[in-house]
């Protein structure tokens, strides 16, 4: 089905697409007809951070900004599905264009810059949603113009506005597209930020007699040196979970490419073997009690697996949506349920 529709989408201007397929996701989803773009994948519950989701198979951040599709999207079969990324007040973005296709490397360049109606306006659209087929995460940030300094009252002020009715939360410090956002990694910053954050999660869960896990969101562009001093912070913070990776500035992979010259985060196939790399290091860096959600690159059920075998616990899509449709949700449960259930037939396939 995707295959028919995918041309279509790709005639349009990037963005317009991106807009006209979440409203058509929305008119299926509202008439019943969603099983139209494909069987819904099998259950393959799995646990992490004390919750229990219907599949390992999520929606990374950013294709819903504003968490005003959550009910399409879950029909879709995601195992879950993470919103945002919300900042406190509402803002623009940058200007257009600012999502690009390199179609030859199953690729997207975007520079969106956290364009998203602000918190209150996610919290309403959150209210409204009927029926959550797997965990909600909310992914929260800081507005364009609050300098670094004062980052902790934004995302606090998120926080606390989503603690009520998100499943998970995500602290994202790695988008590139917010100048000195990714300053918030280094050693001392995330330490001070990630610890505030931890202390209000502990007073949040007093208030409201739940724990809603905390994950933080990294870059795929950190040394070594970098990635295994975030390990340190996040692993004696006792953070929930870690999310890696992000969207990635290298250019190395697709430097050939017209579009290469776009600023912005990469995301997609040339993305996949560079945040594999640093999910494999925090994997060895970090306690296995922290579990870490694989996302970057997945285009197949193939890369999910090499996900899992890197140390991820769940995995999340975007680009590979985009290019795949939403038969790449059911492909990647399968091969993961493959992978799991080998060994016992001590057939564990090569990776
Ligand atoms: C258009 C676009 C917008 C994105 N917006 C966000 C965002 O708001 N917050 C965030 O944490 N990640 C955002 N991301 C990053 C994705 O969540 C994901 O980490 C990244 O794209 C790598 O996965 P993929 O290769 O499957 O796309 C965005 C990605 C794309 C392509």
């Amino acid at each position: 089905m995707y295959g028919l529709v995918r041309p279509l989408l790709f005639g349009l201007e990037a963005e317009r697409a991106h807009a006209f397929g979440l409203r058509s996701l929305d008119t299926l989803h509202g008439l019943g007809l969603s099983r139209l773009l494909g069987p819904r994948p099998r259950p393959f519950p799995t646990n992490a951070f004390g919750l229990t989701f219907p599949n390992p198979v999520g929606l990374a951040a950013g294709l819903d900004k504003n968490g005003a599709h959550v009910d399409a999207l879950f029909a879709l079969g995601f195992g879950f599905v993470e919103i945002g990324t919300v900042t406190p007040r509402p803002q623009p973005g940058n200007p257009q264009p600012r999502l690009f296709r390199l179609p030859r490397y199953r690729a997207l360049i975007n520079r969106l810059g956290f364009n998203n109606d602000g918190v209150d306006a996610l919290v309403r659209n959150v209210e409204r949603v009927r029926v959550r087929g797997g965990p909600l995460g909310i992914n929260i940030g800081k507005n364009k113009d609050t300098p670094n300094e004062s980052a902790d009252r934004d995302y606090l002020h998120c926080l606390e506005r989503v603690y009520p009715l998100a499943d998970y939360v995500t602290v994202n410090i790695s988008s590139p597209n917010t100048a000195g956002l990714r300053e918030l990694q280094e050693e001392q910053a995330l330490r001070r930020l990630v610890g505030t954050l931890r202390e209000a999660q502990e007073r949040l869960g007093a208030k409201h007699g739940k724990r809603v896990p905390m994950l933080v969101k990294i870059a795929p562009d950190m040394s070594d040196d970098d990635v295994h001093a975030a390990a340190r912070v996040l692993a004696d913070l006792q953070v929930d979970g870690v999310i890696a990776t992000n969207t990635t500035v290298s250019r190395i992979s697709v430097q050939d490419d017209p579009q290469s010259r776009e600023t912005g985060g990469l995301s997609g196939e040339p993305l996949m073997n560079k945040s594999t790399a640093v999910l494999r290091m925090l994997r060895t860096r970090m306690p296995e009690a922290i579990p870490l959600v694989g996302v970057g690159g997945i285009l197949s059920g193939a890369d999910a697996v090499k996900k899992m075998a890197a140390g991820a616990s769940l995995v999340q899509v975007y680009t590979g949506l985009v290019y795949r449709g939403s038969g790449l949700i059911g492909e990647c449960v399968e091969a993961i349920r493959r992978r799991k259930e080998a060994p016992s037939r001590g057939n564990l396939p090569n990776l």
